[in-house]
């Protein structure tokens, strides 16, 4: 069966309790990590003291998004700390191909992730070097955002260039997920879909993993 995966993003769990938080999500694909350094992005969340402890204790793999500047110099020790895919983002990145390599070789999937208004065409070349591209779909930064769907158009580019490779390649959405926008990013091509708040916010964490990725699968492209 074609991926449809789901990524809940623990930015929205309780962070006192990330243990039992991530136990909450064991029925997802991975958890997805947001890593904000105050300077990519105006939020401040966790680095790799606690990437590393998360990393111990995961039931699920950890999906790392790193909103950071410079992570060609910080990003390769979260794919040495036995993290399973490690997003940075283009617009940080001054050596996106040598980067990816690098996270390649020491054993992480690679991922390169686009705010909003930045173009994925200048892009699309590196496909053989990533594992995954991320196109945002809220400004980075924070939880809780609505989903924007002048993001959708680029897109179903990107789906496009992904199929047209192979299909190795994820392809997420990150940002304003809900049960309702999921149907158009997933229409649009997205094979993976991160969810902060509409699984958080949920009483049963499972039940809305599993929503998720009933509805994502019926109206994939
Ligand atoms: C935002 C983060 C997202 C965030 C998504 O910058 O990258 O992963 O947690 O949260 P929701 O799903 O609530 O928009
Ligand atoms: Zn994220």
């Amino acid at each position: 069966m074609s991926r449809c995966d789901i990524h809940p993003s623990i930015l929205s769990a309780d962070f006192s309790r990330l243990a039992q938080e991530l136990e909450r999500i064991c029925g997802a694909d991975a958890a997805h990590v947001d890593v904000m350094d105050n300077h990519f992005v105006p939020n401040l969340t966790l680095g790799l003291p606690v990437v590393e402890s998360l990393q111990a204790v995961s039931p699920i793999p950890l999906d790392l998004h790193l909103m950071i500047e410079d992570p060609d110099r910080w990003a390769p020790a979260y794919a040495e700390a036995g993290c399973a895919s490690v997003t940075f983002h283009a617009e940080a990145a001054a050596a996106p191909i040598k980067l990816a390599r690098e996270l390649r070789a020491a054993g992480a999937k690679a991922g390169l992730a686009v705010r909003p208004a930045t173009p994925i065409e200048p892009y699309l070349d590196l496909l053989p070097e990533l594992d995954m591209l991320l196109v945002m779909t809220v400004e980075p930064g924070f939880g809780g955002q609505k989903f924007l769907d002048v993001t959708l158009p680029k897109l179903r580019r990107a789906a496009q260039a992904v199929k047209a490779h192979g299909g190795t390649v994820a392809l997420q959405v990150d940002g304003g997920i809900t049960e309702e926008t999921i149907v158009r990013a997933a229409e649009a091509g997205a094979d993976t879909f991160v969810a902060g708040s509409a699984v958080y916010g949920k009483d049963d964490p499972g039940a809305a993993i599993a929503a998720l990725r009933e509805t994502a699968r019926a109206h994939m492209a």
